[in-house]
Order: structure tokens, then C-alpha cells, then sequence
């Protein structure tokens, strides 16, 4: 029988599909879509229920390997780059490979869409934005000068011996490529900032499945799961807005459904009524933490206070706030946030106590 070639306009390449948001977009796209789906990745863990369907072809491949990778980049009409180095404790210890990984490493990526005529969809991070303007101006209790808008807030990063700007400088560089490959060669691109997203599948947890400092969920739950205390980074003061990964997900589908509203454009997408500290992050986390374990009420659970220098080593620097105007995505996509930080966390830990510790609910 004569085996018929996908059409390019129904086959998405997705760069980085084993990783957190990879994996749960490939979920969503075979579950509620009718793309053919690449995967492009050296692991494929977390996408293992997913080898076996015929929509779907993992490719392990390294994204460095461009001859290897150029023929899938040609034989689809959208490319998805996910592929990120983006833990914190690597920005200030693997400085170099995440200025590879995220950026001059994925330069020719988007150089090949643009070649290609692919459209791109390019993960950026609401890092970008750095420090905030108005909490360098004494205003960051201020909500409204807090906002972070994409096409007019000022980039705000700390000087070179402060690494962990690296991360941030390495995307904006991306973002400019990007830009300028729209203007000049004609790429038809849409940028992501995601802020903070969540959920089952997120980072790993030290000494059990990853080495080195996950993110600040991980971290927490690996500490409750070790029956250790939750550390504060400089006492837990910083603000995020943490994004439940269905919302987010939700918002990749409108950025593929409205290719003209959202063409070379920029979205943040996070979820401003989500902002909490930390510190109050930390809290939360125990009681919910609680509820699902029972046992745990018996022994203490405790929070203990930490330098940045002492958790991360030099060249450790912060963003203090970082609050999203989605009016974009609201206007272009018609997408809005649904899931409050008290649903979104509780289905992490549930994911996490049934992966990794289901016993701990019948002590
Ligand atoms: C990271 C990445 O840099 C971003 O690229 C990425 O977009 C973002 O996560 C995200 O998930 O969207 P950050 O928010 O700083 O940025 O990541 P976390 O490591 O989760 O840290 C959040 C805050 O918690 C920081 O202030 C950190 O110092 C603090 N923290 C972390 C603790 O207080 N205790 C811990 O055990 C770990």
C-alpha cells in the first residue's frame, strides 16, 4: 500500500518536547487536536505514553546536530522551540552552556524557520524583564507600576559578575533574532514569556530522579518529602505569579488556532491573581502539604531562613517582582487564566506524593 506524505500544514515540530511544558503540550495536541506531532529531544521520560501513537514520532536528537535536525524543520509548517536551559542554580554555575543552549545555540533553529518558511513558535521567559522599574523607584508595593507590559517595559539586568543575568541576556538576544528575522526574512513568529508555570512533571527531585537545585516547587517538595525544613531564599521576600500548566497550555492552543491575531507578536502569559511571596508560597505548601499527608501533622515541619549566596553560590541576583499584564493575550487570543495558586498547587502535590511517596498517605 502506497504510504501517503504528511502535509506540511498538519505537522508541528516541537524542539525541547520532553521537558515539562513539551510534554504537556504534546498531551494536549494529540488529545485535542489532528496534528502529526516530532518530538525533538535527547530524553523521553516524562512522554513515554505518548511512542506509541501513530501521530506522534520522538527523534532523539541533540538540537546542536543542525544537519540532523534541518530535514524536520523542513517538513513542517510550525516549529515550537522549547528547548531551555532555565534552572536558576545553572545561570551562575553552567553560565556558558546556558548561554549555548539558550542562544547561540538556537540562532540557527530560528534561521532554518525562517529558510523554511515554517511558522514559529519561540518559549521565551518572563525573565527577560529582570528587575522591575517601579521597586527600583521605590514603588514595588505599587501594583499598577508594577506591571510588566511586552512591547513597552524596560529590560533591567544587573551588571556582568552577576551571572545570573546570563539566562535572561541569552533569551532577550533570542527575542531580538527572532524580531529581526520577522522584519528582514519575513518570519512569521510568535514569542512566549512564560511566568512561572506549574504542575505535574515540573523539574525533579534532588538525590531521587536529578542533581543540583530544581525550582522553588521542587525544592519545597522535596524538603517536605525529606521531612526537612523549606528554605527561604533571603527570607522569601520575592513575588511571583505561579501559572497553573493547564492555563498555560490553553494559551499555546489560541496562539495555534489565531495564527493572523497572534502573528509576530509577544504574550506574556502568566496569572497576575496568582502573586504571592514566597515566604507565603512556603506556608501554603505545609498546610496543603498537610491535608494530603496526614501523618505529617505529627512532626514538625519547619521554614528556615537562607542567603541567596549560601543556596546558590556568587553571582546570584534576583528578580523581586514580576507581574504580568495579560491584556494581550486577552485581547489578541481571548485567553485568561482560570486555575487559582490554591487548586494548581494542590494538584502538583497530589501528582507528586502519587509519582514519587503514595505510602506517606497511609502513615
Ligand atoms: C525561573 C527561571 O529563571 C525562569 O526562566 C523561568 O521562566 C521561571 O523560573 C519559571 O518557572 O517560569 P525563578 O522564578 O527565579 O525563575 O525560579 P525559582 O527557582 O522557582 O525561584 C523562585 C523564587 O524562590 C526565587 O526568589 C528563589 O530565590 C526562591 N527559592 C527557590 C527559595 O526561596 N527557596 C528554594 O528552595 C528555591
Amino acid at each position: 500500500m502506497q504510504q501517503t506524505v504528511p502535509d506540511k500544514n498538519d505537522t508541528i515540530t516541537i524542539v525541547g518536547c520532553g521537558g515539562f511544558i513539551g510534554s504537556h503540550l504534546l498531551d494536549r495536541l494529540l488529545e485535542a487536536t489532528h496534528y502529526r506531532v516530532i518530538g525533538i529531544d535527547l530524553v523521553s521520560g516524562k512522554i513515554s505514553r505518548h511512542l506509541n501513537n501513530d501521530r506522534f514520532s520522538f527523534v532523539k536528537l541533540d538540537m546542536h546536530d543542525i544537519p540532523s535536525v534541518k530535514p524536520y524543520i523542513e517538513r513542517s509548517g510550525i516549529v515550537i522551540l522549547l528547548a531551555a536551559l532555565c534552572n536558576p542554580s545553572l545561570y551562575t554555575t553552567r553560565t556558558l552552556d546556558v548561554i549555548d543552549v539558550n542562544c547561540t545555540g538556537t540562532i540557527p533553529l530560528i534561521n532554518m524557520c525562517a529558510e523554511a518558511g515554517a511558522r514559529l513558535v519561540y518559549f521565551s521567559t518572563s525573565e527577560v524583564y529582570g528587575r522591575t522599574a517601579a521597586s527600583l523607584a521605590g514603588r514595588g508595593d505599587d501594583a499598577e507600576s508594577c506591571l510588566l507590559r511586552e512591547d513597552c517595559s524596560p529590560f533591567i539586568l544587573g551588571p556582568v559578575e552577576a551571572q545570573r543575568w546570563s539566562y535572561a541576556c541569552a533569551k532577550q538576544l533570542i527575542e531580538r533574532v527572532v524580531f529581526a528575522c520577522g522584519q528582514e526574512h519575513g518570519l512569521n513568529y510568535t514569542i512566549v514569556r512564560p511566568f512561572n508555570f506549574i504542575g505535574p512533571r515540573m523539574d525533579f527531585l534532588p538525590g531521587i530522579d536529578g542533581e543540583g537545585i530544581p525550582r522553588v516547587l521542587a525544592c519545597f517538595l522535596s524538603a517536605l518529602i525529606a521531612r526537612k525544613p523549606l528554605r527561604l531564599v533571603d527570607g522569601g521576600r520575592n513575588r511571583r505569579c505561579f501559572t497553573w500548566i493547564g492555563d498555560a497550555i490553553d494559551a499555546c492552543m489560541k496562539i495555534l488556532e489565531r495564527p493572523e491575531a497572534a502573528r509576530n507578536q509577544i504574550f506574556n502569559i502568566g496569572n497576575p491573581s496568582n502573586e504571592t511571596t514566597i515566604a507565603e508560597l512556603a506556608d501554603r505548601m505545609i498546610r496543603l502539604w498537610r491535608r494530603q499527608v496526614p501523618g505529617a501533622s505529627a512532626h514538625g515541619i519547619a521554614v528556615e531562613e537562607i542567603s541567596a549566596r549560601d543556596f546558590y553560590g556568587p553571582g546570584y541576583e534576583d528578580s523581586d517582582r514580576r507581574l504580568p499584564d495579560i491584556g494581550k493575550a486577552e485581547r489578541l487570543l481571548g485567553w485568561e487564566p482560570k486555575t487559582g495558586l490554591e487548586t494548581a498547587l494542590d494538584t502538583t502535590i497530589k501528582a507528586c506524593i502519587d509519582l514519587y511517596c503514595p505510602a506517606l498517605r497511609k502513615e
